[in-house]
């Protein structure tokens, strides 16, 4: 069953896991808040990660357990590090503006549709000059666009472009669509091609690049002197503090350090909800090894994280591993094994997979170029191999905190016409804001003052809510809709034998237990849901 994101969106606000910021004022395009779940769940994703990379790293290939130690770097760094870094000249998307609507597009996210008969055997691509001297005009559209809407505006300006439509039509009635980007169409068949909004052609410009990161100015005046940038990536603070980490810990090579944190990108067209923001969390682990062994390690961290996606609950066939082409590769991961993506199937690209984490050969790159622009020697002493002087390379395994919370969200949505709320979040228990809810089955106090007991005991322990009013049903609909794994109903029975009701939230299965060996049932299950990961309880 295909989810639609309005659905998941409409749930994220009422229940209280995303809002758009500034929601009173309208929003603001690609910034968005978390509610008081959202945050818990986001939290609870950030700190797995954190444990598994820094708290409780995995043994390395050949058996030895690798080392791997956290950084919390400042957002805003000494600007000449991002010219260094590459991003103040280079880290820009090809942007093109329509002059009638004054709209802006990214190059790469415009599809010129191509029209070619079925048995017409040219390549598109290859013979692009052919067929725009063929065919007067062409029809662009925005990435995702639906099929119907593409075919009912060729009809439409074809009508009007061409006085003798309706015998042009016959034929085309047998073309196929052949979607090209438009970055990859030569700028002189500009004058040829309709832009997504508008109705006649050559009104979109030339590609033009545009910078995507924040800038903004440090102390009182405003000058270039003072012009200072938010990080697009985490990953350079890790980078800036590499020497100090070596010089102050007892880290040797090959070892890792982690960072999760806010990262800024002035996005040009934010969009499929938190998915591509303008402001996101990251979670970025850079990996220095000797350049002779990047391909173990490139291998060992790629296993590692998949297995760590699936372990929070991402299903298998939910989630996909793709090589970056050589035209996608960025300008640190040229050199080297590239990057390759582990993707994620969202409700918004499927049948397609979106990016949800890279693991890229990030080479000598940021290290050799830090050195040379600061002028302190960042090469390693290697005693472990006589003394080898060399500079490391980098394997990255980069993923986003905001974008794997989206994931879970989608993962989680379970559609079920069955039950009052008609939906439940089926989050792993280690991941779920609230582990349990603690429900007397009326207000009256003999109900709520032992759910009281109980919630008091439980909250020592775990994340649990205490929800006394409204009928029961509506309770429960209300946990199903934020994901609780387990509700406890505290009832007439329990004032006689001291047993509770629970209701397990997939299976709605509901069993009675003895009310003193609640934390106990709740750990346990805990545990044996805990699957891969080491940090469930
Ligand atoms: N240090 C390497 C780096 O930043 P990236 O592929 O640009 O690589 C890593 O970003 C991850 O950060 C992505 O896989 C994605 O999960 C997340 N990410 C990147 N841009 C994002 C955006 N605009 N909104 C939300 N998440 C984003």
């Amino acid at each position: 069953m295909t989810i639609d994101m309005k659905d998941i969106v409409a749930l994220c606000k009422r229940r209280g896991f995303i809002f758009p910021a500034s929601d009173i004022y309208g929003g603001l395009n690609g910034f968005w808040d978390y509610g008081p779940l959202g945050v818990e769940l986001k939290n609870n994703l950030r700190d797995l990660w954190w444990k598994a990379m820094v708290v409780t790293p995995p043994i390395g290939p050949d058996g030895t357990p690798v080392q791997i130690v956290g950084l919390d770097s400042a957002i805003i760094q000494n600007p000449k590090a991002w010219v260094a870094s590459g991003h103040v000249g280079g880290f820009s998307d090809p942007m093109v503006d329509c002059k009638e609507t004054k709209k802006r597009y990214r190059a790469d996210h415009i599809y010129v549709y191509i029209l070619k008969r079925p048995d017409d055997k040219r390549d598109v691509l290859e013979n692009i000059e052919e067929f725009f001297s063929e065919m007067p005009v062409y029809l662009g559209f925005v990435e995702g666009t639906e099929p119907e809407v593409i075919a009912k505006k060729y009809d439409k300006i074809y009508q009007k472009t061409f006085e003798n439509f309706e015998k042009i039509d016959k034929p085309r009635q047998e073309k196929e669509y052949h979607p090209v980007e438009l970055s990859k169409i030569s700028s002189k068949f500009l004058s040829q091609i309709v832009g997504p909004d508008t109705k006649s052609p050559g009104t979109l410009t030339e590609p033009k690049e545009f910078n995507l990161m924040f800038d903004t100015y440090v102390g009182a005046t405003q000058s270039e002197d003072s012009k200072a940038y938010l990080r697009p990536e985490t990953a350079q603070g890790i980078f800036l503090n590499y020497k100090n980490v070596l010089d102050s810990s007892r880290v040797k090579m090959p070892f890792g350090i982690a960072q999760i944190g806010k990262a800024f990108r002035n996005e040009v067209n934010p969009r499929n909800f938190i998915f591509r923001s303008r402001e996101f969390e990251q979670m970025e682990m850079e990996w220095f090894c000797h350049p002779e062994e990047v391909e173990k390690w490139r291998d060992f961290w790629f296993d590692e994280r998949v297995k760590f996606w699936r372990a929070v609950g991402l299903a298998s066939d939910n989630l996909q591993m793709r090589k970056h082409g050589d035209d996608e590769l960025s300008h640190y991961a040229k050199e080297g094994l590239g990057t390759s993506d582990i993707e994620y199937k969202f409700p918004f690209t499927d049948p397609d997979f979106g990016e949800l984490e890279g693991i890229a050969h990030r080479c000598d790159f940021d290290l050799t170029a830090h050195q040379e622009h600061s002028g302190q020697k960042l090469e390693y002493l290697d005693p472990a191999r006589d003394n080898e002087r060399y500079m490391p390379h980098v394997i990255e395994p980069a993923a986003g905190l905001t974008r794997g919370t989206l994931a879970l969200i989608c993962e989680a949505y379970t559609v079920d016409e069955a039950r009052p709320s008609g939906v439940y979040l089926n989050f792993h228990p280690a991941l779920a804001p609230k582990k349990a809810a603690i429900l007397p089955l009326t207000a009256k106090e003999e109900h709520a003052a032992p759910a009281t007991k109980l919630y008091l005991e439980l909250r020592e322990e775990f994340a649990v809510d205490l929800d006394i009013k409204q009928n029961i049903g509506k309770r429960y609909a209300r946990q199903d809709e934020i994901g609780t794994p387990y509700c406890f109903t505290i009832d007439n029975d329990t004032l006689e034998d001291g047993t509770v009701t629970v209701r397990d939230r997939n299976t709605m299965a509901q069993e009675r237990i003895s009310m003193d060996k609640v934390a106990e049932y709740l750990r346990e299950k805990m545990k044996a849901n805990a699957g891969g990961l080491k940090a469930a309880a």
